[in-house]
Protein backbone atom coordinates (compact mmCIF):
# COMPACT_ATOMS: atom_id res chain seq x y z
CA UNK A 1 0.00 0.00 0.00
CA UNK A 2 1.35 3.85 -0.84
CA UNK A 3 2.23 5.80 1.81
CA UNK A 4 -0.26 8.15 1.07
CA UNK A 5 -3.08 5.69 1.23
CA UNK A 6 -1.67 4.78 4.43
CA UNK A 7 -2.01 7.46 6.18
CA UNK A 8 -5.30 7.89 6.09
CA UNK A 9 -5.21 5.09 8.62
CA UNK A 10 -3.05 7.63 11.15
CA UNK A 11 -6.37 9.12 12.57
CA UNK A 12 -7.02 9.27 16.39
CA UNK A 13 -10.42 9.70 17.90
CA UNK A 14 -11.19 10.99 21.66
CA UNK A 15 -13.65 8.62 23.99
CA UNK A 16 -14.39 10.09 27.05
CA UNK A 17 -10.73 12.34 26.92
CA UNK A 18 -8.40 9.42 25.82
CA UNK A 19 -7.31 9.02 22.01
CA UNK A 20 -7.48 5.68 20.50
CA UNK A 21 -6.26 5.07 16.47
CA UNK A 22 -9.27 4.79 14.38
CA UNK A 23 -7.98 1.72 12.55
CA UNK A 24 -8.75 -0.88 15.24
CA UNK A 25 -10.89 0.96 17.90
CA UNK A 26 -14.56 2.60 17.69
CA UNK A 27 -16.34 4.36 19.66
CA UNK A 28 -18.99 1.83 19.89
CA UNK A 29 -16.76 -0.87 20.58
CA UNK A 30 -15.01 0.92 23.42
CA UNK A 31 -19.01 1.85 24.66
CA UNK A 32 -19.61 -2.07 24.31
CA UNK A 33 -16.74 -2.84 26.07
CA UNK A 34 -17.60 -0.50 28.97
CA UNK A 35 -20.99 -1.08 29.51
CA UNK A 36 -22.08 -4.67 27.51
CA UNK A 37 -19.10 -6.96 28.18
CA UNK A 38 -20.00 -9.63 30.80
CA UNK A 39 -17.03 -10.54 33.10
CA UNK A 40 -16.83 -14.06 34.30
CA UNK A 41 -15.87 -14.72 37.51
CA UNK A 42 -13.30 -16.54 36.19
CA UNK A 43 -11.85 -14.18 34.07
CA UNK A 44 -8.24 -13.52 33.81
CA UNK A 45 -7.17 -9.57 33.04
CA UNK A 46 -4.00 -8.85 31.60
CA UNK A 47 -3.58 -5.63 32.15
CA UNK A 48 -0.77 -2.76 31.67
CA UNK A 49 0.20 0.33 29.79
CA UNK A 50 0.96 -0.16 26.63
CA UNK A 51 4.83 -1.30 26.19
CA UNK A 52 4.97 -2.95 30.07
CA UNK A 53 5.54 -6.42 29.63
CA UNK A 54 1.77 -7.42 28.02
CA UNK A 55 2.45 -9.82 26.03
CA UNK A 56 5.24 -11.11 28.15
CA UNK A 57 2.62 -11.51 30.62
CA UNK A 58 0.23 -12.84 28.07
CA UNK A 59 3.06 -15.55 27.46
CA UNK A 60 2.90 -16.55 31.10
CA UNK A 61 -0.30 -16.72 31.98
CA UNK A 62 -1.07 -18.93 28.60
CA UNK A 63 1.92 -21.13 29.88
CA UNK A 64 0.23 -21.09 33.63
CA UNK A 65 -3.07 -22.27 31.87
CA UNK A 66 -1.14 -25.14 30.05
CA UNK A 67 0.49 -26.31 32.92
CA UNK A 68 3.70 -25.72 31.19
CA UNK A 69 2.84 -27.48 27.73
CA UNK A 70 3.79 -25.32 25.33
CA UNK A 71 1.48 -26.34 22.48
CA UNK A 72 -1.20 -23.94 22.89
CA UNK A 73 1.67 -21.38 22.39
CA UNK A 74 2.89 -22.23 19.70
CA UNK A 75 -0.43 -23.12 17.93
CA UNK A 76 -2.77 -20.69 18.68
CA UNK A 77 -1.35 -16.48 17.90
CA UNK A 78 -1.15 -14.54 20.95
CA UNK A 79 -3.99 -12.29 20.10
CA UNK A 80 -6.64 -15.06 20.16
CA UNK A 81 -5.58 -16.84 23.38
CA UNK A 82 -5.71 -13.42 25.12
CA UNK A 83 -7.46 -10.98 23.22
CA UNK A 84 -7.11 -7.29 23.89
CA UNK A 85 -11.03 -6.68 24.10
CA UNK A 86 -11.12 -2.91 23.60
CA UNK A 87 -10.18 -3.44 19.74
CA UNK A 88 -13.25 -4.16 17.58
CA UNK A 89 -11.83 -7.68 16.36
CA UNK A 90 -10.83 -8.42 19.74
CA UNK A 91 -14.08 -7.93 21.52
CA UNK A 92 -15.83 -10.43 19.19
CA UNK A 93 -12.72 -13.08 20.26
CA UNK A 94 -13.16 -12.26 23.93
CA UNK A 95 -16.74 -12.76 24.00
CA UNK A 96 -16.36 -16.26 21.84
CA UNK A 97 -13.27 -17.79 23.78
CA UNK A 98 -14.19 -20.65 26.55
CA UNK A 99 -13.46 -20.31 30.09
CA UNK A 100 -11.23 -19.59 31.62
CA UNK A 101 -10.41 -17.02 29.48
CA UNK A 102 -7.25 -14.79 29.43
CA UNK A 103 -8.69 -11.08 28.26
CA UNK A 104 -5.65 -8.57 27.38
CA UNK A 105 -6.08 -4.63 28.23
CA UNK A 106 -4.41 -1.40 28.04
CA UNK A 107 -7.54 0.28 29.21
CA UNK A 108 -7.37 2.84 31.84
CA UNK A 109 -9.36 2.19 34.93
CA UNK A 110 -12.01 4.51 34.25
CA UNK A 111 -12.79 3.16 30.80
CA UNK A 112 -12.86 -0.89 32.13
CA UNK A 113 -15.48 -3.35 31.96
CA UNK A 114 -18.42 -2.01 34.36
CA UNK A 115 -19.14 -5.60 35.27
CA UNK A 116 -15.67 -6.33 36.34
CA UNK A 117 -16.20 -4.55 39.42
CA UNK A 118 -19.47 -6.96 40.21
CA UNK A 119 -17.39 -10.10 39.55
CA UNK A 120 -14.59 -12.10 41.34
CA UNK A 121 -12.45 -11.64 37.76
CA UNK A 122 -8.74 -11.33 38.43
CA UNK A 123 -6.75 -8.55 37.39
CA UNK A 124 -3.02 -9.20 36.72
CA UNK A 125 -1.03 -5.57 36.11
CA UNK A 126 2.19 -5.24 34.89
CA UNK A 127 4.04 -1.87 35.33
CA UNK A 128 7.32 -1.01 33.68
CA UNK A 129 9.92 2.27 34.34
CA UNK A 130 7.93 4.73 32.29
CA UNK A 131 11.26 5.87 30.85
CA UNK A 132 11.60 2.19 28.96
CA UNK A 133 8.11 2.20 28.29
CA UNK A 134 8.77 5.94 26.44
CA UNK A 135 11.65 4.39 24.60
CA UNK A 136 9.56 1.31 23.53
CA UNK A 137 6.30 2.95 22.33
CA UNK A 138 9.04 5.22 20.60
CA UNK A 139 10.40 2.12 18.61
CA UNK A 140 6.66 0.71 18.10
CA UNK A 141 5.35 3.71 16.29
CA UNK A 142 7.38 3.54 13.91
CA UNK A 143 6.20 0.37 12.91
CA UNK A 144 2.60 0.11 13.89
CA UNK A 145 0.47 1.39 11.66
CA UNK A 146 -2.52 3.03 13.06
CA UNK A 147 0.06 5.18 15.13
CA UNK A 148 1.23 8.37 13.96
CA UNK A 149 4.78 8.99 13.21
CA UNK A 150 6.25 9.76 16.55
CA UNK A 151 8.94 12.60 14.90
CA UNK A 152 11.74 13.93 17.24
CA UNK A 153 12.43 12.14 20.47
CA UNK A 154 12.33 15.21 22.28
CA UNK A 155 8.41 15.62 20.87
CA UNK A 156 7.49 12.28 21.27
CA UNK A 157 9.04 12.57 25.07
CA UNK A 158 6.64 15.69 25.57
CA UNK A 159 3.63 14.56 24.15
CA UNK A 160 4.19 11.18 26.50
CA UNK A 161 4.71 13.77 29.62
CA UNK A 162 1.37 15.36 28.73
CA UNK A 163 -0.50 11.94 28.12
CA UNK A 164 -1.30 12.84 24.60
CA UNK A 165 -0.97 9.51 23.35
CA UNK A 166 -3.05 6.61 22.89
CA UNK A 167 -4.51 5.49 25.88
CA UNK A 168 -3.36 8.75 27.59
CA UNK A 169 -1.05 9.33 30.24
CA UNK A 170 1.08 6.61 31.82
CA UNK A 171 0.76 8.87 35.33
CA UNK A 172 -2.99 8.20 35.51
CA UNK A 173 -3.08 4.99 33.99
CA UNK A 174 -1.09 3.83 36.88
CA UNK A 175 -2.53 5.75 39.20
CA UNK A 176 -5.59 4.93 38.58
CA UNK A 177 -4.99 1.02 38.56
CA UNK A 178 -3.40 0.76 41.39
CA UNK A 179 -5.60 1.80 43.52
CA UNK A 180 -7.11 -1.59 43.63
CA UNK A 181 -3.47 -2.30 45.38
CA UNK A 182 -4.90 -4.58 48.51
CA UNK A 183 -8.28 -6.03 46.92
CA UNK A 184 -7.47 -9.87 46.54
CA UNK A 185 -8.14 -10.20 42.83
CA UNK A 186 -5.42 -7.48 42.16
CA UNK A 187 -2.34 -8.35 41.75
CA UNK A 188 0.31 -5.87 40.80
CA UNK A 189 3.99 -6.91 38.88
CA UNK A 190 6.48 -5.17 37.06
CA UNK A 191 8.64 -6.01 34.34
CA UNK A 192 11.70 -5.21 36.16
CA UNK A 193 10.61 -8.04 38.67
CA UNK A 194 10.05 -10.51 35.97
CA UNK A 195 13.26 -9.63 34.25
CA UNK A 196 15.11 -9.89 37.91
CA UNK A 197 13.55 -13.31 38.90
CA UNK A 198 11.18 -14.81 36.10
CA UNK A 199 11.07 -18.09 38.11
CA UNK A 200 10.00 -16.17 41.10
CA UNK A 201 7.78 -13.87 39.69
CA UNK A 202 5.90 -17.06 37.96
CA UNK A 203 5.37 -18.14 41.17
CA UNK A 204 3.59 -15.11 42.51
CA UNK A 205 1.88 -15.10 39.99
CA UNK A 206 0.69 -19.00 40.41
CA UNK A 207 -0.12 -18.34 43.81
CA UNK A 208 -2.23 -15.43 43.33
CA UNK A 209 -4.48 -17.29 40.70
CA UNK A 210 -4.52 -20.08 43.04
CA UNK A 211 -2.43 -22.12 40.25
CA UNK A 212 0.10 -24.88 41.99
CA UNK A 213 2.20 -25.79 39.42
CA UNK A 214 5.22 -28.73 39.74
CA UNK A 215 8.61 -27.84 39.12
CA UNK A 216 8.77 -29.49 35.90
CA UNK A 217 5.69 -26.90 34.93
CA UNK A 218 7.14 -23.84 36.53
CA UNK A 219 10.46 -24.54 34.56
CA UNK A 220 8.68 -25.16 31.25
CA UNK A 221 6.73 -21.84 32.01
CA UNK A 222 9.65 -19.84 32.62
CA UNK A 223 11.59 -21.81 29.02
CA UNK A 224 8.72 -20.87 27.14
CA UNK A 225 7.93 -17.03 28.62
CA UNK A 226 11.88 -16.49 27.92
CA UNK A 227 12.62 -13.43 25.09
CA UNK A 228 14.55 -16.16 22.78
CA UNK A 229 11.44 -18.88 23.30
CA UNK A 230 9.15 -15.70 22.35
CA UNK A 231 11.25 -14.32 19.89
CA UNK A 232 11.86 -17.85 17.69
CA UNK A 233 7.68 -18.36 18.63
CA UNK A 234 5.96 -17.21 15.17
CA UNK A 235 2.48 -17.40 17.58
CA UNK A 236 3.91 -14.81 19.85
CA UNK A 237 6.71 -12.97 17.63
CA UNK A 238 3.70 -10.88 15.10
CA UNK A 239 5.14 -12.00 12.48
CA UNK A 240 1.95 -13.59 11.39
CA UNK A 241 0.66 -9.97 11.94
CA UNK A 242 -0.36 -8.58 8.93
CA UNK A 243 1.89 -5.80 7.37
CA UNK A 244 -0.73 -3.50 6.47
CA UNK A 245 -0.92 -3.14 10.70
CA UNK A 246 2.44 -3.86 11.57
CA UNK A 247 5.76 -3.30 9.62
CA UNK A 248 8.43 -5.60 11.32
CA UNK A 249 9.92 -5.22 8.00
CA UNK A 250 13.29 -2.67 10.16
CA UNK A 251 12.64 -3.37 13.57
CA UNK A 252 10.88 -6.06 15.87
CA UNK A 253 8.04 -6.28 18.10
CA UNK A 254 10.17 -8.12 20.28
CA UNK A 255 12.88 -5.56 20.27
CA UNK A 256 15.20 -5.68 23.24
CA UNK A 257 13.91 -6.95 25.88
CA UNK A 258 16.32 -5.33 28.66
CA UNK A 259 15.59 -3.04 31.34
CA UNK A 260 17.63 0.71 31.21
CA UNK A 261 17.27 1.32 27.33
CA UNK A 262 15.88 4.52 27.85
CA UNK A 263 20.01 5.38 29.17
CA UNK A 264 20.59 4.86 25.61
CA UNK A 265 17.82 7.32 23.73
CA UNK A 266 17.57 9.96 26.42
CA UNK A 267 20.30 12.66 27.07
CA UNK A 268 20.45 13.85 29.91
CA UNK A 269 18.56 16.86 29.75
CA UNK A 270 15.80 14.54 28.64
CA UNK A 271 15.77 12.16 31.60
CA UNK A 272 16.24 15.11 33.91
CA UNK A 273 13.06 16.55 32.94
CA UNK A 274 11.30 13.02 32.74
CA UNK A 275 12.43 12.75 36.26
CA UNK A 276 10.61 16.42 37.34
CA UNK A 277 7.70 15.50 35.70
CA UNK A 278 7.61 12.27 37.40
CA UNK A 279 8.38 13.70 40.72
CA UNK A 280 5.38 15.76 40.49
CA UNK A 281 3.15 13.25 39.19
CA UNK A 282 3.67 10.41 41.61
CA UNK A 283 4.29 12.87 45.24
CA UNK A 284 2.49 11.98 48.09
CA UNK A 285 1.54 8.40 46.78
CA UNK A 286 2.23 5.28 48.65
CA UNK A 287 4.04 4.34 45.33
CA UNK A 288 7.50 2.23 45.34
CA UNK A 289 8.84 0.86 41.92
CA UNK A 290 12.08 -0.78 41.25
CA UNK A 291 13.40 2.24 39.42
CA UNK A 292 12.88 4.28 42.11
CA UNK A 293 15.29 6.27 44.67
CA UNK A 294 15.46 3.70 47.68
CA UNK A 295 13.28 4.87 50.37
CA UNK A 296 11.29 3.52 53.57
CA UNK A 297 8.03 1.80 52.84
CA UNK A 298 4.87 2.90 54.27
CA UNK A 299 1.90 1.23 55.00
CA UNK A 300 -0.86 0.87 52.69
CA UNK A 301 -4.13 2.90 53.58
CA UNK A 302 -7.25 0.51 53.43
CA UNK A 303 -8.31 -0.47 49.63
CA UNK A 304 -10.84 0.69 47.81
CA UNK A 305 -12.43 -2.33 45.07
CA UNK A 306 -15.21 -0.06 43.53
CA UNK A 307 -15.87 1.05 40.53
CA UNK A 308 -13.69 4.44 40.65
CA UNK A 309 -16.52 6.09 38.29
CA UNK A 310 -19.38 5.08 40.97
CA UNK A 311 -17.75 6.73 43.97
CA UNK A 312 -17.23 10.30 42.19
CA UNK A 313 -21.06 10.21 41.29
P1 LIG B 1 11.27 -3.28 24.12
O1 LIG B 1 10.67 -2.48 23.02
O2 LIG B 1 11.93 -2.43 25.16
O3 LIG B 1 12.17 -4.37 23.63
P2 LIG B 1 4.03 -4.79 25.19
O4 LIG B 1 3.85 -6.25 25.03
O5 LIG B 1 3.34 -4.22 26.39
O6 LIG B 1 3.75 -4.05 23.93
O7 LIG B 1 5.59 -4.55 25.54
C1 LIG B 1 6.57 -4.81 24.57
C2 LIG B 1 7.91 -4.77 25.26
O8 LIG B 1 8.08 -5.97 26.06
C3 LIG B 1 9.04 -4.76 24.26
O9 LIG B 1 10.09 -4.03 24.89
C4 LIG B 1 9.37 -6.24 24.18
O10 LIG B 1 10.63 -6.52 23.65
C5 LIG B 1 9.25 -6.64 25.64
N1 LIG B 1 9.08 -8.09 25.82
C6 LIG B 1 8.18 -8.91 25.27
N2 LIG B 1 8.40 -10.18 25.62
C7 LIG B 1 9.48 -10.17 26.45
C8 LIG B 1 10.23 -11.19 27.14
N3 LIG B 1 9.90 -12.47 27.07
N4 LIG B 1 11.29 -10.80 27.89
C9 LIG B 1 11.63 -9.50 27.98
N5 LIG B 1 10.97 -8.49 27.33
C10 LIG B 1 9.92 -8.83 26.58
Amino acid sequence: MANSSLSMFKEYFQYKGISFPELIYSAQGLREAENGFRVRDDDIFNVTYQKSGTVWMLEILSLIRSNGDPSWCRTVPNWERGPWYETILGLRMAQGNRSPRIISSHLPIQLFAKSFFRSKAKVVYTVRNPKDVLVSLYHFAQIFRPYKEPGRMDQFLERFLEGDVPFGSWFDHVKGWLGLRGCENFFCISYEELQEDLRGSIQRICQFLGRELEDQALDAVVANASFQAMKQNKMSNFSLSPSFLLDQSKKSFLRKGITGDWKNHLTAAQSEKFDRIYREQMQGLDLSFPWDEPRPQPSLPPADCSDPQLDSS
